[in-house]
């Protein structure tokens, strides 16, 4: 293939380079575009043909529902590594050693104290403040009360950042949940693994001891690990965005939360159970709100269908959907909500409409239902998606600053009036 593509503008021709991906896939390099043709922009709403930067960390192929992290399959990774061993992966770029996970694991607990103060920022906000704003707020408020900026050409400045904030954020994380639940906010149990951790920050009630369950901590391990990266998705832009500003880290994880929050992106989790509850009140009639899906003029879209890059289906529904049924199961849990889910699926896997736009049933349409089971409140699942992007976030930060990428900073095409004159207001 030739490595130039031409473009005619006006008669005129101009050429730019092609570039090559290591996955053969192929960018025209529109560096020069602007400088070469006197000022012509491009305009790409949603980015859908934009590619703002060359990566190493992810790779997804849509068309084939291909997913890997640094050329490891999420198949393989969800059923084979831990989702501590695929932060460093994602991170660092390597699968770690069994002495770097163990060193990494120990910096991480050596850091999962979070400055007392911050209990009476939790304090501050409502028991009814959605969750999301809340961990948003409290991974910014962090900046107060920790470096805030940290020196991107000293790897060991760069290794204390990550392990502190793999080390507060699922503490911010349980508080988040506690706050909401009225119970104490407490600190976690260096003994135990990561995951672990995590479910007993969250769920241990003062009065009991709690118990572990291995079907929930595999079940949520391998969640983590679905969520992990996804590439240049809205929240993970918006990351890289805010820190090619030089933002620190915790200032660009708290904006791509934010971004996550959102019912188009993160928030469809909360979304399709709100979206499955609302039927089953309405009497289950799932042929309606198929109907209403599909109607232009009714705003309702089934929540959980569709993805901007997965046009056969989503590698990470594939495997989640198994993980379901088996957590389900051995949870004896019996839920009508997953007979609506169950229907709707099948339909729209039939349905005309769905299968001409290629509208599968994404990661977000089951991850909320074993959410659910685990007995995790609908509006903290979007919290549980963040602890499961952070490594990711972490990872493309990381990456823009050491490519010492530019700051981002799209054109438009301007739209509005031309140069008019002022009027007073008093001839308005
Ligand atoms: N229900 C009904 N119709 C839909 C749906 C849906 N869930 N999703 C897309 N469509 C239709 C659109 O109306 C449009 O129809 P048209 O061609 O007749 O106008 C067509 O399918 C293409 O849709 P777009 O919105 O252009 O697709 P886009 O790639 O921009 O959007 C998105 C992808 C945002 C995920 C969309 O499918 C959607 O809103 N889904 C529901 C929300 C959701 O589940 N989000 C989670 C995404 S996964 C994640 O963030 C982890």
């Amino acid at each position: 293939m030739a490595n130039i593509a031409t473009l005619e503008i006006n008669g005129e021709k101009y050429e730019f380079p092609l570039i090559e991906g290591t996955e053969k896939e192929v960018a025209i390099d529109i560096k020069n575009l602007r400088s070469t043709t006197g000022g012509v922009t491009t305009i790409d709403p949603g980015y859908k043909n934009t590619g703002s930067c060359e990566s190493s960390i992810t790779f997804l192929d849509g068309e084939k529902g291909i997913l890997s992290y640094r050329g490891y399959s999420i198949e393989e990774l969800a059923e084979k590594a831990d989702f501590l061993e695929v932060a460093y992966l994602l991170i660092f770029g390597e699968l770690p050693t069994k002495e770097q996970n163990d060193k990494f694991h120990e910096d991480i607990k050596a850091e999962s104290l979070v400055d007392d103060d911050i209990r009476k920022i939790v304090d501050a906000f409502p028991k009814s403040a959605h969750p999301m704003g809340v961990l948003s707020s409290l991974t910014s408020a962090l900046t107060a009360f920790n470096p805030s900026s940290v020196n991107v050409d000293s790897e060991e400045d760069m290794y204390k950042s990550v392990v502190r904030i793999l080390g507060k954020f699922p503490v911010l994380v349980a508080w988040t949940l506690r706050k909401k639940q009225g119970l104490p906010l407490d600190y976690g149990d260096k003994n135990l693994g990561y995951v672990e951790n995590v479910l007993k920050m969250m769920f241990k009630k003062p009065n009991e001891e709690y118990v572990q369950n291995k079907i929930v901590v595999d079940a949520l391990d391998k969640l983590l690990i679905l969520h992990a990266d996804h590439e240049q998705n809205c929240s993970t832009s918006t990351v890289r965005i805010v820190g090619s500003s030089h933002a620190g880290l915790f200032a660009s994880l708290s904006a791509g939360i934010s971004a996550l929050w959102g019912p188009l992106h993160g928030g469809a989790n909360q979304a399709v159970l709100e979206m499955l509850e609302a039927i089953k009140e309405d009497g289950g009639d799932t042929k309606k709100y198929m109907a209403k899906a599909k109607d232009k003029e009714d705003p309702f879209r089934l929540m959980g269908f569709g993805h901007r890059v997965y046009k056969n289906f989503d590698p990470r529904a594939k495997i989640i959907k198994v993980a379901a049924d088996e957590v389900l199961a051995d949870l004896g849990v019996e839920d009508p909500i997953l007979e609506i889910a169950k229907g709707l699926e099948q339909e729209a896997l039939n349905d005309d409409y769905f299968v001409k736009r290629k509208l599968y049933p994404n990661v977000d349409f089951y991850s909320g239902i074993i959410y659910r089971g685990m007995g995790i409140p609908t509006d903290m699942f979007t919290v549980m998606f963040a602890l499961g992007r952070l490594p990711g976030w972490i990872a493309q930060w990381r990456e823009m600053r050491l490519r010492k990428e530019p700051i981002g900073r799209p054109r438009q095409l301007y739209i509005g009036e031309t140069k008019r004159p002022f009027v007073p207001i008093n001839k308005r």
